[in-house]
């Protein structure tokens, strides 16, 4: 039976073991390899960053911003944000003197340290925060005149309540943080930050790691989820440099065997001052004469952002959908020859790709070329990569204009299409050998059976000697009968056994054991790296 600690990891986040830890380090490496070939160097990026960098940069009405991020307010005084958490989420109506006496009680100690907070400078003097405090004192006086135990007097309790809870909502108690959903935000983050745009042109970066994002749980879709990324930004904003980073990413899965990806590419024109805002009219155009044909969601779009009806999978709107105007049939002249020429591009490089003229994207800040890659045996989240231009996003933050195009690939998703991709062809090859069961292949290359004392030092310095040339060793801590020893080795898939008792010590020979076919040889002890090596192959 499992065993039951009443700790678990939390849902959606999940605990990555050995073995399979080995391949997430070989798809890091690899993509280290294949992206550093191209020129790009690593950046590593906070894991938590000021909530409005997302807001900003993803949009108000996309998934991620409005339902998806983790989020907190960083309080500055400690003291007053537990005080403002009490103050916000006291019980309404409140029923009994004893309560309402306690709640006054919370509110005046609330009121005398926001109010010493700004005087001492520990939270800002701002608007907002002067406001808040006039506010939550006004409506304080008027609650300590009211009386619960009258229905008028609990009436204005209740109204006071509620808006001492607003006032308090709107005081600017910390700093509002969000773990990362995403990074090319943050990757523009730094590059304003660290005026990398006075370096040579275009800056190339990847990154490596988890992002957060608080959506339904299910297979290929976690909340702490991993994404390689990597981001091209300033220079020019060439057909070539969209090619390219398409290219990187295609060579990266070749490098990994992935069989069967599929690349969608798509134009989504340029958000100003051209194109992009009339097609999004003419679809809300479109889009309001069905409108009592869609959905909820789609319906609400129409209005935020048509364009995201476009990557709408509910059933009943498809047919609708594909009666809508083409973004391609829409752009302007420039954005319509810089597809054209990504298009002419990909192909020069024999990159296959399939036009999807509604792939949109869930993101606000792209411009112009949009992709996505959706890879075998993941079910219905078969991305595993999207990427695509955002010229303004640089701009939007606060830096100069600045060309730049990226992706990022959902790691745990590639992860799971290459394991899904073993266990068919390893279950294939086993179908034709008449096997019936998958072994994985072991990692270690050697186990140090030894008894006794003398055994146990030459032992210690054998496993040395091995891990200094390269080979994983296991060395059992305490003394075990062979027997024991050879059945643990066999147990952890251990390749070879180096049987060390008093009799090998003393003549210098050494039992070395082959465990897959038991064979077994005495070999001189300067002569073992050189008889592991050749067995083993280069490590
Ligand atoms: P995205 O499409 O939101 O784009 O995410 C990229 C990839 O991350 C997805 O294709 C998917 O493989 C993976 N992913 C997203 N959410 C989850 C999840 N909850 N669980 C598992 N995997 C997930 C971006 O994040 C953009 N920043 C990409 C980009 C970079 N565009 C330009 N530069």
């Amino acid at each position: 039976m499992a065993n039951k600690s009443k700790f678990q990891a939390i849902k959606g986040t999940r605990d990555l073991l050995p073995p399979e830890t080995a391949l997430w380090n070989r798809v890091e490496q690899t993509a280290r390899e294949v992206f550093g070939t191209f020129g790009f160097g690593e950046i590593r990026l906070p894991l938590f960053e000021p909530t409005e960098l997302f807001s900003r940069s993803i949009g108000l009405d996309t998934d991620v911003v409005s339902k998806e991020m983790y989020s907190w307010v960083d309080n500055a005084v400690p003291r007053l944000g537990s005080l403002a958490d009490v103050v916000i989420s006291w019980p309404d109506p409140i029923q009994t003197e004893d309560q309402f006496s306690a709640y006054k009680r919370y509110v005046s100690d609330f009121v005398k340290e926001l109010e010493r907070a700004i005087d001492s400078d520990e939270l800002p003097k701002s608007p907002v925060n002067k406001q808040a405090l006039q506010d939550v004192k006004e409506k304080f006086e008027t609650l300590s005149q009211a009386s619960v135990d009258m229905p008028e007097g609990k009436k204005l309790a209740g109204e006071c309540v509620k808006a001492i809870r607003l006032a308090v909502r709107f005081a600017e108690l910390g700093d509002y943080l969000t773990l990362r959903p995403e990074a090319t935000a943050s990757v523009c983050r730094a590059y304003i930050e660290h005026s990398l745009q006075q370096l040579p042109q275009p800056v190339k970066l990847y990154y490596i790691g988890p992002m957060f994002r608080r959506e339904r749980p299910q297979k290929g879709r976690y909340r702490q989820f991993y994404q390689i990324g990597a981001e091209v930004l300033g220079g020019q904003d060439a057909p070539g440099v969209d090619a390219e980073v398409i290219e990187m990413l295609m060579t990266f899965f070749d490098k990994l065997d992935l069989e069967g990806i599929e690349l969608d590419i798509n134009s989504i024109g340029h958000n100003f001052p051209s194109c992009r805002p009339a097609y999004v009219e003419l679809l809300r155009a479109e889009l309001t004469k069905v409108r009592d044909q869609l959905g909820p969601d789609s319906q609400r779009r129409i209005d935020t952002n048509p364009l995201r009806v476009l990557d709408s999978k509910v059933e009943s709107e498809q047919a609708i959908i594909a009666t809508l105007p083409h973004i391609a049939d829409h752009l302007c002249p420039e954005c319509a020859a810089h597809y054209a020429a990504v298009k002419q591009q990909l192909q020069l490089r024999g990159v296959i790709y399939r036009e999807n003229w509604r792939l949109v994207r869930g993101l606000d800040y792209y411009t112009r070329t949009t992709f996505e890659i959706t890879a075998q045996g993941l079910g219905s989240q078969n991305a595993v990569c999207g990427g695509g231009r955002y010229d303004g996003l640089v701009e939007l933050l606060g830096g100069a204009p600045t060309r730049a195009i990226g992706f990022a690939i959902g790691e745990d998703r590639l992860i799971l299409s290459l394991q899904q991709q073993a266990r068919a062809s390893a279950t294939a090859s086993e179908a034709a050998a008449g096997a019936s069961r998958v072994t994985l292949p072991s990692s270690l290359d050697v186990y140090i059976a030894w008894m006794g004392e003398h055994a146990y030092a030459t032992a210690v310095r054998a496993a040395k000697d091995l891990r200094q040339a390269g080979f994983s060793v296991e060395l059992p801590p305490t003394e075990l009968k062979f027997g024991k020893a050879l059945s643990h080795a066999d147990k952890l898939s251990a390749k070879f056994a180096l049987i060390l008792g008093d009799n090998e010590v003393s003549e210098g020979l050494w039992t070395l054991k082959t465990l897959a076919d038991g064979t077994q040889q005495k070999l001189p002890e300067p002569a073992l790296i050189e008889h592991l090596r050749n067995s083993l192959g280069p490590l």
